[in-house]
């Protein structure tokens, strides 16, 4: 039975840090410079509805470094859900490749590509979630940190899709996440829900920015007005500046707090200079690790 990666929670726990495992096996082969393909031969069809930069860049040169070919489709290619129906696509494509990353609006579509297609899916985002950042960002804390013991994450911002993938980890591995948000802003309510009853994280949603960052060990933030949200920008803009994680926001947390932001950012928006260029910032280790993370993701659901 083939496997899709989706949702954080389409992995157990286990299974997660089984992708750890290998995660840090094969970025340790990377830097001594030695190559690892088990994916020789292998296609991966890489679907883009939006824009990018990190999602592409990573899982083509991933898939590069596995031995295996990426073919990037852009969002003037496939038109999926407009040209042509979501599950004969799906059905296409699995004709032709190994395994399918696509990056979609609606999530409704993505599921869809997933019940259709013969071959693994992988979420690279849709406006409800966003699972391959959110495993490399629990990564990078792993690095960081050497372990997730008492691991407070607070998310200031938007309870985007960014967020909802954290609430799910929160459904996988134990932590206190705290997102701060204007009130308007929260995130998923299934989401929340399903995290909440599987009863091993507290979540809180808050209001204020300064009690979430309170022995916070990880701020994270994102943008503002998510893509496909550019014509809210202006009165986002107004209703998240209290939401800005600058230096008077770090004065409020502990001095070795880890500051990520999963990128691009809107500098001078959700997050100032100084902060994300200053000694907490660890957002291009954290870009870095999508590429590694995302290549053992690929390896597992290939050999599953
Ligand atoms: N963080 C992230 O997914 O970046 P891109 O939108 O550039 O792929
Ligand atoms: N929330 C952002 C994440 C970008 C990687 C968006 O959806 O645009």
């Amino acid at each position: 039975m083939k496997r899709d990666f989706v949702h954080i929670t389409d992995f157990s726990a286990d299974e997660i840090r089984e992708v750890f495992e290998l995660t840090a096996k094969m970025k340790t082969l990377v830097k001594e410079g030695k190559e690892y393909t088990p994916l020789k031969g292998k296609n991966l069809a890489m679907i883009f509805a939006k824009p990018s930069a990190r999602t592409r860049v990573s899982f083509e040169t991933g898939m590069s470094q596995l031995g295996g070919h990426a073919i990037y489709l852009s969002p003037n290619d496939i038109g999926i859900g407009k040209r042509e129906a979501v599950k004969d696509i799906a059905r296409v494509i699995s004709r032709y490749d190994d395994i399918i990353m696509a990056r979609l609006f609606d999530h409704a579509h993505m599921l869809e590509l997933a019940e259709y297609s013969t071959v693994p899916v992988i979420n690279g985002l849709t406006d409800l979630n966003h699972p391959c950042q959110i495993m490399a960002d629990i990564f990078t804390v792993l690095e960081h940190r050497k372990h997730l013991n008492d691991l407070k994450i607070a998310f200031i911002g938007d309870g985007n899709n960014v967020a909802n993938s954290w609430i799910n980890l929160a459904a996988r591995l134990p932590m206190h996440f705290v997102l701060a948000s204007p009130s308007g802003y929260d995130p998923d309510e299934d989401i929340l829900k399903n995290a909440r009853n599987v009863g091993i994280s507290r979540i809180d949603i808050l209001r204020d920015p300064v009690e979430a960052v309170q022995d916070a060990d990880v701020i994270y933030t994102d943008v503002w007005a998510s893509m496909g949200q550019e014509a809210e920008a202006a009165q986002r803009r107004k209703d998240f500046m209290p939401y800005q994680v600058n230096r008077e926001l770090m004065s409020h947390a502990k001095e070795d707090v880890l500051v990520m932001h999963c990128l691009p950012a809107h500098r001078g928006d959700e997050i100032t200079d100084d902060v994300i260029d200053g000694p907490n910032s660890i957002v291009f280790d954290e870009a870095e690790n999508r590429m590694h993370v995302q290549k053992a993701i690929m390896v597992k659901l290939l050999q599953a």
